[in-house]
């Protein structure tokens, strides 16, 4: 068993989205925080919050000054999210639906407890790489409702067949940057 020492730092359930995640170090594991490059948006951090399905958690682009970014380590191949919650160590992972080809489709980016999808990976250029099951798939920033609030959600999907963006979506490309501890 390896033995893991967490921060001190213990926010609870209620920090999810907080404007100062803990920056939970795990030995020898880079910590990220993604922030939204899309056209028509200034920049804005992916943080993780509540979602009206148990252990699921949803993702949204909020302003850095408000929300500084939920930060997320790679597992492997698996993206998980820290929540700087002890009771729940690092066991968020992301995970969408496989859409295949259905043009202008596009589905949440969730995370799950102790779940998640394999296939993530950093390039040099620290954008976030997700394996794609047909071509045309992408990340999508799009405008929606979560928890009752409007709001820019990362969705997964396909370009419609056209090439145009997805309804009330715009194309979304994570790039990761190392917060300072
Ligand atoms: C990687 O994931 C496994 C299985 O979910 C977990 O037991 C382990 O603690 C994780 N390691 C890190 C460094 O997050
Ligand atoms: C989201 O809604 C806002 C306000 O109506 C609008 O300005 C923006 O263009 C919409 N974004 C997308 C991606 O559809």
């Amino acid at each position: 068993m390896v033995s893991v020492t967490f921060s001190a730092i213990t926010l609870g359930l209620a920090a999810l989205g907080s404007a100062h995640p803990s920056k939970r170090a795990i030995a020898g594991t880079p910590e990220y925080v993604f922030t939204l490059q899309a056209q028509g948006y200034p920049t804005l951090t992916l943080s993780a919050t509540n979602s009206r399905t148990l252990s699921n958690l949803d993702f949204v682009f909020e302003r850095p000054s408000v929300y500084s970014g939920t930060p997320a380590h790679l597992n492997e191949t698996k993206l998980q999210f820290d929540l700087g919650d002890p009771d729940f160590p690092s066991g968020y992972g992301m995970y969408f639906q496989d859409i295949g080809d259905n043009y202008g489709i596009t589905v949440p980016v969730t995370a799950i407890y102790a779940g998640g999808k394999d296939g993530f990976s950093i390039a040099s250029d620290g954008t976030l790489g997700a394996l794609t099951d047909a071509a045309f798939n992408h990340f999508f920033a799009c405008n929606g409702t979560v928890n009752g609030e409007e709001i820019l959600q990362l969705k997964w999907g396909v370009f419609k067949s056209n090439g145009e963006n997805p309804a009330r979506c715009v194309a979304a490309t994570l790039h990761s940057f190392t917060p300072s501890a």
